[in-house]
């Protein structure tokens, strides 16, 4: 097998060493059924275009039977497929064709929670206060003379308190939505039934997992009350603090994740990723020791600001971090939980020149890289309008964050309207879709040499077939002020960013590829070259 490196690929080394993977958004990849949401026949059917992209793995986003209260993230059945999206047979014949055009595919396990509608969930509202059913869960007596206070004062993520209270007065844990209870995982049955969803894929061919929210699932015995500090940050971000915040990252976190690696480790090549918004280096390293997960995504690039201090520092921290335990580090711009990039960096057309400067950085770094499904487009984040709004977020904020659906648009395909060949027959996409998207579909961008696409297109090539990206470490040059410089010590590419308001000169070298037209010898501001 040939690797990035151009030479023949270690035996020791893993697939997954400096792969691309592509995060699938299954709702709005593509829709083979007409029903304006997209599907596992629909992504079935674009593999070509995945191919053609070259990227080496794929990530779907949850496709399990769901009420779709978080569109997939509150899970009603673990181990079947959501009629929205298809069926059993339908996911075999993904794999099947995932692994024919060359490619890995892996899949999200939401351990942290369930579906309030999961038949456990169902079963622990009916029976009684200390059942051994309410016992999957964490449900408590409130505070106050009669209880009628939660029991503690946690705020969910989404927005609002992360206590629900049931007819018999008791309260559920919700870190996320209502309609997303918090499992209890200090009991066997919640372990055990882990294993089985993991197996369950895995016979199914699967290469490996996303583990959701892998910082959550184990909660301080006490349940003792946040910081008031944190109780008015609201949001995903809220992950990143520097306090400690005890609905997340408790020790007894690493125990699931050692169970979830035993599992794997009897699937020779299969491999998992977690979720891990811990900011503190050494406590994120702590998920990739040798028994622990695989990767972690650490989301300091995503947080940085496109600015040369800003990004190198988040190499450098994301580098220093995996050096403790030996891991690989992986890179993400965008997300289906973040703004897109380009419009972080400031949108419209000086966005979009800073991403195609960012695409080029991150796809110069050692290790592992996940691409969101459109970033190779150079989709921008979308103001949607009131009534388009699903994210639970809009509502359980009361309307005063909008949420998550402006990176979730559909990928527009090919023609020159709405829904851009996304849904077979024309209806209309479960998030409208813009007018002018004519110039950023797949279609349009496929021959223009100067695309978006056609720059990932090449990069990954390069990637793929250069020696100069051999080897894990970096060594940083000299540069003026906004901009910098690193070396892949192996083979020897060099990546140079400038974020500054003044052409500098180029290091030197032969230019392999830049993010935009070059100035002479100079790299003006807001773009990135690779030279060897
Ligand atoms: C993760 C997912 C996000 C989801 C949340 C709750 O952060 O990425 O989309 O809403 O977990 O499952």
């Amino acid at each position: 097998m040939v690797h990035s490196s151009g030479e023949e690929q270690d035996a020791d080394t893993p697939w997954w060493h400096d792969a691309v993977f592509y995060q699938v958004y299954v709702r709005s990849f593509a829709d083979s059924n007409g029903d304006g949401v997209g599907d596992l026949e629909g992504i079935r059917s674009r593999l070509g275009y995945l191919e053609l992209l070259g990227v080496d793995a794929i990530w779907l986003t949850p496709f399990y039977r769901s009420p779709m209260a978080d569109h997939g993230y509150d899970v009603a059945d673990p181990r079947d497929v959501d009629p929205l999206f298809g069926d059993l047979d339908a996911f075999d014949a993904l794999v099947a064709e995932v692994h024919d055009h060359g490619m890995k595919i892996t899949v999200d396990l939401v351990p942290n929670h369930t579906s309030d509608q999961h038949l456990w969930f169902q079963e622990a509202l009916a029976a009684p206060p200390g059942s051994v059913e309410r016992d999957r869960y964490v449900f408590r007596d409130g505070r106050g003379v009669h209880g009628e206070l939660p029991p503690n004062n946690w705020t969910s993520v989404f927005g609002g308190p992360a206590w629900q209270q049931v007819p018999d007065g008791q309260w559920y844990l919700h870190i996320f939505a209502p309609e997303q209870p918090d499992l209890n995982w200090r009991n066997p049955q919640v372990q055990a039934d882990l294993e089985h969803t993991l197996r369950f894929w895995l016979e199914r061919g699967v290469d490996g997992f996303r583990i959701d929210v892998a910082h959550g699932m184990a909660k301080p015995e006490d349940l003792p009350d946040m910081d008031p500090r944190l109780l008015n940050v609201d949001g995903l971000t809220a992950f990143a603090m520097d306090i400690h915040d005890p609905r997340f990252d408790d020790d007894g976190v690493h125990e699931v994740h050692r169970l979830i690696r035993g599992v794997l480790d009897q699937y020779p090549g299969t491999m998992a990723i977690g979720e891990i918004w811990v900011g503190d280096d050494d406590r994120f390293a702590d998920y990739l020791r040798s028994d622990e997960l695989h990767l972690g995504f650490n989301f300091r690039l995503v947080d940085a600001r496109f600015d040369a201090d800003s990004v190198r520092g988040a190499i450098e921290h994301s580098l220093g971090a995996v050096a403790k335990v030996g891991a690989q580090p992986t890179w993400t711009l965008s997300n289906h939980d973040v703004m897109r990039h380009p419009t972080r960096y400031g949108g419209g057309p000086l966005g979009t020149v800073r991403a195609r400067a960012m695409a080029l950085v991150e796809l110069a770094l050692p290790g592992v890289v996940y691409l969101y499904n459109g970033e190779e487009l150079g989709l921008p984040n979308l103001e949607l309008p009131d009534w388009a709004l699903q994210d639970p977020i809009w509502e359980r904020s009361g309307h005063a964050e909008r949420g998550r659906d402006g990176a979730r648009v559909p990928m527009p395909w090919e023609g020159n309207q709405p829904p851009f060949g996304f849904s077979e027959n024309g209806a209309q996409p479960w998030l409208p879709m813009p007018d002018d998207w004519e110039s950023l579909t797949v279609e349009a961008q496929l021959e223009d040499e100067g695309s978006m696409l056609s720059l990932y297109r090449q990069a990954l090539e390069v990637r793929r077939t250069s020696g100069a990206f051999a080897g894990d470490e970096l060594e940083w040059y000299g540069a003026p002020p906004g901009c910098f410089a690193f070396r892949r010590k192996g083979g020897g590419l060099i990546c140079a960013l400038n974020t500054s308001a003044a052409a500098v000169p180029l290091p030197p070298g032969d230019v392999l590829i830049a993010s935009g037209p070059l100035d002479g010898t100079k790299l003006p501001p807001d773009t990135s070259v690779w030279l060897v």
